[in-house]
């Protein structure tokens, strides 16, 4: 790899790097999808390779699996690890109670369902990803191929009766096609401005025919680790209630980029 990192780079390398305080020797943990989870992976895969850390991976998408696999991490399923000791996952929006909007790289469902068969999640996330009240970020909802405009006018029917700014949806596409996520279904993103009740709407949602899981994550995250361009890093603990601040030396070394194209 060659050339500096960006400031927003930088950022989610230091979350992801400050993240990994939370690993340690013998631990399952469930791995993120994501450019700052990407982040935690590399960094992983180096403490496996550089230090001799032995954990087992569990990834949230094939894409984090074929990264934890080239990078050394050994990868198992959540069903042979049962139960995880951590998972350490980006966000798209985080509030001050820590709910997350997940699911703009679409692996949301495997996400919450690591996630939440985890003792601790960790979020890693630069600081823009911070807001006073979810929703700015279009809500992604997994929904399966048949039917799934009939769901959309469910979900846009539903969303008159809920705290929201706006009601409209889309189709996630990849190119001219829909995006179709790891289990095969379809992404709908929300565009709802504001979410005043994230717990109830994520409820609701998930009360639709069609719905498969949607990206509001409620009470699952314990930690986050917020990162700065200049290498400045926050751990917020909400059990706790702890904020933990440090500053993390930033060394671009060659074996955490074995996956970057020059
Ligand atoms: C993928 C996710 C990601 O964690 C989220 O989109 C954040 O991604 P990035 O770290 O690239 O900003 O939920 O489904």
């Amino acid at each position: 790899m060659t050339g500096e990192l960006s400031p927003i780079d930088k950022a989610k390398f230091v979350a992801a790097k400050k993240a990994t305080d939370f690993v340690e020797d013998g631990m399952r943990v469930g791995l993120g999808t994501g450019s700052t989870a990407a982040w935690l992976v590399r960094c992983l895969g180096e403490m496996v390779r550089e230090d001799g850390l032995r954990i087992k991976g569990v990834p949230t998408s094939t894409r984090t699996a074929e990264l934890a696999r080239e990078v050394g991490i050994e990868v198992i399923s959540l069903d042979a690890a049962k139960w995880l000791d951590v998972t350490i996952d980006g966000a798209d929006e985080f509030d001050g109670e820590l709910n997350l909007i997940k699911g703009g790289g679409g692996a949301l469902l495997q996400e919450k369902i690591v996630a939440t068969a985890s003792d601790q999640m960790v979020v890693i996330a630069d600081i823009g990803k911070e807001v006073e009240t979810l929703g700015a970020f279009p809500l992604p909802v997994e929904v399966v191929p048949f039917g799934w405009q009939t769901s959309q006018a469910l979900i846009e029917e539903t969303l008159v009766g809920m705290d929201v700014l706006g009601r409209s949806s889309t189709l996630r596409m990849n190119g001219d096609a829909p995006f179709i996520t790891d289990e095969g279904n379809h992404i709908l993103d929300l565009h709802l401005g504001r979410i005043g009740n994230p717990r109830q709407l994520a409820m609701v949602l998930n009360q639709i025919p069609g719905v498969v899981e949607n990206g509001l994550f409620i009470d699952i995250c314990d930690a986050v680790v917020i990162g700065y361009g200049d290498g400045r890093v926050e751990v917020r603990d909400i059990n706790a209630g702890t904020v933990e601040e440090a500053t993390l030396d930033f060394v671009e070394t060659d074996n955490l980029f074995t996956d970057l194209a020059d």
